[in-house]
């Protein structure tokens, strides 16, 4: 679905903070785009971007390997904004120099601000920015003027107004950067003249509409896992047609306590969905007998959803639609070109695109994570489904080392309840971005009363990180692992010791398989 709303084109030179750039943007109202660094001039002007920005990168903008830009994007008359390698790109492009510096500035550092700039209006005339790199801009192109400098970078930001054309050599989108929500409003309210018409509530609404169009009296489909992405995207197709929408929660038996209970209870009582539960807990159960390989736990249970679906689908006759909960960082271009990274077992529960469907719907495309669980709140969610953390696709079943059985399901079931308790009741769940329980295969002796034990093993496992794909260990209080522990021991039975992880990612995973 097209977006309509005034946009940023924001160019990915494959800088690490790149995406962070383009959440900056919408949290400024402004809608915007991420795309590679190839983005051609005919496109740029066919789409009438407002603004536009260039990322960061590893490069050298005097190395002829780097990627570059075409020196035309100057010339459309659509304010442009280069941030780090971005802004040495701007300044070597246009004739000014980028040279080597012995000194590596990193981190926080002292800045100095002309306040008559655009870009620093309203802005305190000495701040904190988050530096991070080697080359500087030595001389700056005809037509530009300083406008911001530190003790180490005599081009700390640059400005050609006439062209409108803007430099910072700093991080404006990393929290460190005390007032670089400022820096980056102006350049998009003040240079771009956007309107910050990108709103959440508009967002929901228009959607609705789209897809009542987009739609019209034909039947969709969707499988609901009980996730904050497919629960958002059924809930605005269920706004926009009701009835005609069907979802399918295929319950693997592999969720956490209650969940399943949980979900069902949710769309069907308080959303009144179309919704058809299939507990098919037995099925995957056999399926997965005496299966110790974590890949294959996955293959199997990803094959065995889809089989399941489409049987039910099958039920239901004519079905023209496929809803999905695809969301902007699964289809997002990197900016080097190559596909994005997505692991390939994140799809699990993920539907083939050719099962017979006239076309696919999805509502969240455009959006990262927080404008979804955003969207989800507006559409009346309960607060807990929308701001869960992720649980992966094979749900228990790679938390369960070895092969499964109803037994073991049970025991992590209980065990990993009370974590995510005492989690809630410490306020942890606010804090730590993912947090369960392990079995993790081991027996070890242990006494209990007068008897000698020889029973399971927990681990617990908590940790913060802001994408999932690095990840530290957090450091929950001592007194809150030890209700944990001594919950777990005394309310779970066949287990008599707990352990905490504290491996970070990497060299560990997040799971444990
Ligand atoms: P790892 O274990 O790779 O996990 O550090 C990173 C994030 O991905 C989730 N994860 C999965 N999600 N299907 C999913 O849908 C999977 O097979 C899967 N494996 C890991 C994991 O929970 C963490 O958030």
């Amino acid at each position: 679905m097209e977006i309509k709303n005034e946009s940023v084109l924001i160019m990915d030179f494959g800088g690490q903070y790149s995406q962070l750039i383009a959440r900056r943007v919408r949290e400024c109202n402004v809608y915007c785009e991420l795309k590679s660094y190839k983005t051609s001039v005919e496109e740029i002007k066919a789409k009438g971007y407002k603004g536009i920005i260039f990322t960061g990168g590893p490069n050298s903008a005097y190395d002829d390997k780097g990627p570059k830009c075409d020196p035309e994007i100057f010339n459309l008359g659509i304010p442009v904004l280069g941030i780090c390698y971005g802004a040495q790109l701007m300044a070597q492009t246009l004739g000014g120099k980028v040279s080597s510096s012995e000194v590596k500035e990193y981190g926080k550092t002292d800045v100095e601000f002309d306040t008559s700039s655009l870009l620093f209006h309203a802005a305190e005339e000495k701040n904190i920015c988050w530096m991070s790199h080697t080359d500087y801009i030595s001389t700056v192109p005809h037509g530009f003027k300083i406008t911001a400098k530190s003790a180490d970078c005599p081009v700390a930001a640059m400005e050609n107004i006439e062209r409108s054309l803007f430099a910072m050599q700093f991080h404006p989108e990393v929290q460190h950067t005390t007032e670089g929500m400022l820096y980056l409003k102006n350049f998009l309210y003040n240079a771009c003249g956007c309107t910050a018409d990108w709103k959440m509530s508009s967002f929901v609404n228009d959607t609705i509409q789209r897809l009542k169009e987009e739609i019209g009296d034909k039947k969709v489909i969707c499988a609901l896992s009980g996730g904050v992405d497919s629960s958002v995207a059924a809930l605005l197709v269920h706004k926009a047609v009701g009835k005609q929408l069907t979802c399918i929660f295929v319950d693997h038996g592999l969720l956490r306590k209650d969940e399943g209970d949980q979900v069902e209870s949710i769309f069907r009582k308080q959303f009144d969905m179309n919704l058809i539960r299939v507990n098919a807990k037995d099925r995957f159960l056999s399926k997965l007998a005496g299966v110790t390989e974590p890949e294959k736990k996955r293959k199997i249970i990803g094959e065995e959803f889809i089989r399941v679906f489409e049987e039910e689908s099958k039920k239901l006759g004519k079905i023209e639609y496929l809803c999905q909960g695809t969301i902007y960082p699964d289809v997002v271009e990197s900016g080097v070109g190559e596909a994005a990274v997505i692991k390939s077992h994140h799809n699990v529960g993920g539907l083939p695109k050719d099962v017979g469907f006239e076309g696919i719907i999805e509502p969240l495309r455009n959006l990262f994570k927080d404008e979804v669980r955003r969207a989800g709140l507006k559409l009346g969610i309960p607060e807990f489904l929308v701001m869960r953390q992720p649980f992966p696709g094979p749900g228990l079943a790679i938390r369960i080392m070895g092969d499964i059985t109803d037994e073991k399901l049970e025991i992590l079931k209980d065990a990993d309840a009370i974590m995510r308790e005492e989690f809630a009741n410490n306020g942890l769940d606010k804090t730590v971005n993912q947090y369960f329980a392990v079995l993790t295969g081991i027996k070890s002796v242990g006494v209990m009363g007068d008897g000698r034990t020889y029973d399971n093993t927990i681990a617990l496992r908590a940790v913060t990180t802001s994408d999932f794909m690095t990840a530290d260990w957090a450091r929950v209080p001592y007194d809150v692992l030890e209700k944990i522990s001594n919950r777990i021991i005394n309310e779970v039975n066949n287990v008599n010791r707990v352990v905490y992880d504290i491996t970070s990612k990497p060299p560990a995973t997040i799971e444990w398989e």
